[in-house]
């Protein structure tokens, strides 16, 4: 018998296969970084970007990583990518050492990224095309990853035809073309509006279910976080730390109308108290009214 496609295989057909992947979630490691520092020389003097970074993420997890401005997400994350060297630590992915970029990483960033003068259908064959496929064999997988992100009826279109969304729907097929293990997504949802935003986001969870791929993915936006994440990596800054990883409760298939679901808010209460920590009461407080205590019903009031 002959050999199925790579994409084929690629792509998770069915439930119960993923449900396969779900289990074997539990023990495939994936990535894993120990131990993790980075340290930028400046003019100004030595900046600390990241320090003792440890995590793993398993096979077909999503994970999500948030953390304040400047804490070193995009270093993390380019590290991971291979386009920065870290100055302490290591990164395993599949085991190996990772000391560049490599095919088995696909990348998203915030902007858009395509290459004007092709095509969306040659922009998502460059890479396939890059590494020696042929022709055929690279327009016939773009076709099939343009299905799978919703544009097969734009293949022929140019990036400036698409809308803002339409556009990472393309760079997202064309990380995937290259069959990673692992997408990297540094905050690819930053620059659209609210509403697109949440497409996207369904969009993603929709694309992930359907392939072998495990997404590191970076935003500030909480909500965000808990809508696509297994698990979430929250750094904090000055030095970027781990400060906690948290797994999110919210049960799958997700959909907007939990951000209401005990879970979720639960989730996004201990999210704010780590991202937002109390400060010491300043003078603007002064001008609120007066606290109210909240009781329980059963509490004893003095
Ligand atoms: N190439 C660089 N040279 C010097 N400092 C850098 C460089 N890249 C990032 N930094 C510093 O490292 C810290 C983390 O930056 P970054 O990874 O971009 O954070 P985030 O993506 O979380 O906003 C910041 O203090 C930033 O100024
Ligand atoms: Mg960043």
């Amino acid at each position: 018998m002959q050999n199925p496609p790579p994409t084929q295989s690629y792509l998770v057909q069915t439930d119960a296969v993923r449900e396969r992947f779900g289990r074997l979630k539990q023990r495939d490691v994936i990535l894993e970084v120990r131990r993790l520092g980075k340290r930028f020389v400046t003019r100004g003097g030595e900046v600390v970007a990241l320090k003792g970074i440890d995590f793993k993420a398993y096979r077909r997890e999503f994970v999500c990583i948030i953390g304040p401005s400047g804490c070193g997400k995009s270093t993390l994350i380019r590290i991971l990518a291979g386009l920065e060297t870290q100055t302490e630590g290591e990164v395993l992915l599949d085991g190996q050492s990772v000391t560049g970029p490599g095919r088995d990483r696909g990348m998203v960033f915030q902007g858009y990224t395509l290459f004007p003068w092709l095509t969306v259908k040659q922009n998502v064959m460059f890479g396939r095309r890059m590494n020696g496929a042929g022709r055929w064999e690279a327009e016939r997988d773009a076709l099939q990853w343009l299905d799978l992100v919703g544009l097969t009826k734009f293949a022929n279109a140019y990036p400036y035809q698409l809308s803002g969304g339409m556009n990472q729907r393309v760079a997202i097929a064309r990380a995937l073309a290259n069959q990673p293990r692992i997408l990297l997504m540094d905050e690819p949802f930053g620059a659209l509006d609210a509403q697109t935003r949440a497409k996207m986001q369904s969009y993603l969870l929709e694309i992930w279910k359907n392939v072998d791929i495990t997404i590191v993915f970076i935003t500030h936006d909480l909500d965000e976080a808990i809508f696509l994440a297994d698990r979430i990596l929250v750094l904090k800054a000055h030095p970027g730390e781990v400060q906690e990883l948290i797994e999110v409760p919210v049960p799958r298939p997700r959909s907007l109308a939990q951000s209401s679901s005990p879970e979720f808010r639960a989730t996004r209460a201990r999210l704010d108290e780590l991202i937002h920590p109390p400060t010491a009461a300043s003078e603007e407080d002064i001008s609120l009214p007066p606290i109210i205590r909240m009781t329980d019903v059963n509490d004893n009031v003095e």
